[in-house]
């Protein structure tokens, strides 16, 4: 099993403590698991420009690209990913923002559906389970196939070494998270990400589009053309008939609906 750790603040704080014991729970539960590691505050990653190379050209264009490609091909090597995001007011810090702009043409043209994450956040007071959902509300959207959250309130702005009862509850949530990535199972997407890969689908699929602007979207999806969702993802019989309607409204909608990728001169 392979697991790469992406550290999504600036430095090796609180959550950094926090994010090493679970590694050591991890290691403990299966000393043949292989930790990578990233450092967003290492690879000095340019601010998203949104130029929207990525959705029109392909994400290889990305003036970035060169940066985001290495992370891209690490995450595609791993079983599961474990992202450490302290609270920055609420949220997730700008370092992981900034790292997430870069990837959003895959909430079109989604991709790791075998993956698992855990989220890890601490926080001085409040919002530590804001900041894990809000990451969770978008790798599914990636393609993610489920998302374990370990919101912790540390109580403590850099001087945290976890409570009893935090180590407690981290233990807890890696088990479920080993478990799971050991057990190769894949769990049923959630509607959330079945509207998207069937609207884009809809709209993508022997639709003409945009001639003169065209997007990547309309090169990517035909490898799907009639699926619910990505192979080898289960589907039950009522999430296969969602996906269908929404797959119809999106047909409906693609004759009405047109979006540019135009750009005007500055
Ligand atoms: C820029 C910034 C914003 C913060 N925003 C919040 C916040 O909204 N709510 C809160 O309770 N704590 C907030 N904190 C405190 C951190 O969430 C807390 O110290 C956390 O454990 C930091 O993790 P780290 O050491 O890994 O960076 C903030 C700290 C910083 C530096």
């Amino acid at each position: 099993m392979r697991i790469l750790i992406i550290n999504g603040g600036p430095h090796k704080g609180n959550t950094w403590r926090l994010t090493e014991k679970v590694r050591e729970f991890l290691y403990n539960f299966d000393k043949t698991i292989m930790f990578d590691e990233i450092h967003l505050s290492d690879i000095d990653l340019p601010f998203c420009t949104g130029c929207s190379n990525c959705f029109r050209k392909g994400h290889v264009t990305c003036p970035h690209n060169k940066k985001i490609q290495p992370i891209m091909d690490m995450i595609e090597e791993s079983d599961a990913v474990i992202f450490s995001v302290p609270c920055f007011q609420g949220h997730l810090p700008g370092i992981l923002k900034n790292f997430t702009d870069h990837m959003a043409f895959m909430l079109h043209r989604p991709r790791y559906f075998t993956k698992k994450a855990l989220i890890i956040s601490t926080t001085g007071g409040v919002s530590a389970d804001s900041t894990t959902k809000a990451l969770a509300a978008t790798l599914p959207g990636w393609g993610f196939n489920k998302c374990y959250q370990l919101p912790i309130t540390a109580l403590s702005w850099n001087d945290y070494e976890p409570t009893k009862k935090h180590l407690k509850k981290a233990s807890e949530v890696a088990k479920r998270f080993y478990l799971d990535v050991k057990s190769g199972k894949m769990h049923v997407p959630g509607v959330g990400v079945l509207i998207p890969f069937n609207l884009f689908q809809a709209m993508c699929v022997g639709n003409k589009g945009e001639k003169e602007y065209p997007t990547e979207d309309n090169n990517f999806w035909p490898k799907y053309k009639g699926m619910r969702y990505a192979p080898g993802i289960p589907m039950t019989p009522l999430k296969r008939f969602l996906g269908w309607v929404i797959y119809l409204v999106g047909k409906k909608l693609s004759k009405t609906m047109v979006i540019t990728y135009k750009k005007q001169k500055i």
